[in-house]
Formats: structure tokens, sequence, C-alpha cells
């Protein structure tokens, strides 16, 4: 008997996981690219304007030089105020001076939507990979000329870039839905007791970022690798913090004045 189909969208939902740039050479269907960008654009979207745009990068190599991993397929999502100004140009009006307000709105339309394509993806046998990897992998005037962007009002958020599985990742990775991260009626620090089981939930296998061997390098727990070796705190690197990528996408696209 088939299951509820709620059963099987959880299940879908559940089953998701990101594949760490080992695609598989195997092409994706054409048509399959179509039906995941045609469930994508049903996202919610503010305005109904849809200040987003979606490159899509079709080959290895323009994704590997667009995002600096391998896939069948990309598709980068941009904020984007273009089409609306162009329009409104048109029309002669003034075109939008766009802020960090309209940025963020347009970070969650272009959110919305990508993860709308990656479920579809999945649906359709496909994996992914969500990797802002367009925003940071160089100069934005480097990735502007790559991508021919506009000069203003428009920005790469991320890029996901899909395919079938060449390996699949050695564990699955769990999720914490403790306190701290669900909050009810209103916002709740962590105490102490709270934030040392949390930490304590980390240590499990399965828990937090990819596969490293914490333990076996001599780390006491999780976030002691997390804070020194990953994603090491100011106290804990020598390395002067890279320039603020995303900051100069945003000022040269007029979001940040
Ligand atoms: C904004 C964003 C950027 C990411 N960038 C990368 C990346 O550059 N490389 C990578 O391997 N994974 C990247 N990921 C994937 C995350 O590492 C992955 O989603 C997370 O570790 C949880 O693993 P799971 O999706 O397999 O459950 C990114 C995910 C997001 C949402």
């Amino acid at each position: 008997m088939a299951k509820p189909q709620a059963e099987m969208v959880l299940d879908l939902l559940h089953s998701l996981r990101t594949i760490h740039g080992t695609f598989a050479d195997q092409a994706v269907a054409e048509d399959d690219m179509e039906r995941i960008l045609g469930a994508a654009v049903r996202a919610a979207n503010s305005s109904a304007r849809q200040c987003y745009s979606i490159i899509r990068l079709g080959g290895v190599e323009r994704v590997r030089e667009v995002c600096g991993y391998a896939a069948p397929q990309a598709l980068v999502f941009l904020s984007d105020f273009t089409r609306i100004n162009d329009e409104a140009r048109r029309r002669g009006f003034a075109a939008y001076q766009p802020g960090l307000f309209e940025l963020l709105t347009t970070t969650i339309d272009a959110s919305l939507a990508a993860q709308t394509a990656i479920v579809a993806a999945k649906a359709l046998g496909l994996d992914s990979m969500v990797t802002n990897s367009p925003l940071r992998l160089g100069e934005p005037e480097q990735m502007a000329a790559l991508l021919d962007l506009p000069p203003e009002a428009c920005l790469p958020l991320f890029a996901v870039l899909f395919g079938y599985p060449r390996t699949e990742p050695d564990h699955k990775q769990k999720r914490y839905l403790g306190p701290g991260l669900l909050h009810r009626d209103r916002y709740q620090r962590l105490t102490e007791d709270q934030l040392r089981a949390m930490s304590a939930e980390y240590d499990q296998p399965g828990m937090g970022l990819g596969s490293t061997p914490w333990r076996e390098q001599g780390y006491e727990s999780y976030f002691d690798w997390f804070f020194r070796a990953w994603r090491p705190t100011p106290d804990n690197s020598k390395v002067k913090p890279p320039a603020d990528l995303a900051l100069a996408w945003a000022r040269r696209a007029g979001f940040v004045r």
C-alpha cells in the first residue's frame, strides 16, 4: 500500500543531506532542471516581486569556474533589483535604491526558492550542495566579470550544485533542536548548564560539522576543535581575518552606501 502523502514528504525532507562536491559525471536531464526551476519559483517572495535572479551554470567546467566545486549543474542565486529597476526606468520612474532591508528581503526570497529547488531535486532523485563560494572566492569585480553582472543592485548570494552522488557522505549530520535554538514565546539565553548540555550533545557521533576526528586529534570536545581549529575565534587565531567580501559586494551593488 502506498505511504500516505504526508509521510512521503516528511521522509523526503529527512533524507536531505549534502553531497560535498563528490558528484558523478552523469548528466542531469534537461527536463529535470526545468521542473526544478519551475518548482523553485513557487516559493513565497516579498511583494510578489521575486527580487532575485538565477544564473544557471551548465557543465562541470563552468560550475567549477564559478563555484570552485565540480557538478554537472548549478544555479547561482542573486539578490537582484535590476529587472524591477529597468522596468521602472522604462516607465520613466526613478530606480529604487535598495538598502540593507532590501538585501535581507531578497536573501530570504532567494533562500526560499533555493530550498524549494533542493526539495524538488530530491523528489526527482537528484542530490545537491549549497555553497556561498561565488560570494567569497575572489574580489567582487572578478566574479562580476565572470558572470557579466550589472554594476548595481545585484550580487551573488550562493549557488546550489545538483547531480548524482559519486560517493556518499560517511555519515548523515544530525541537527540540534534544543534550548537556545527553539525558544517559547520569548528569547531565552542559555544558562551555563544548558550550554554544557548543548556542548555534550555536539560531542555525540553525527552531530556538528563533517567527520573530523577531533578526539583523535587531541581536542577535548567538538566545540574546543571548532573554536580552535575550524573557525578560530580571535584569541585562537594568528591570522588576520580576511577582508569582508560580503561588505565589498554590498557596497559595489549599492545595498550598503
Ligand atoms: C550558506 C551555506 C554555505 C555552504 N557552503 C558549503 C561549502 O562551501 N562547501 C561544502 O562542502 N558545503 C557547504 N555547505 C553545506 C553544509 O556544510 C551542510 O549543509 C551542513 O554541514 C549540514 O550537512 P547536511 O546538509 O549534509 O545535513 C553550505 C551550506 C550553506 C547553507
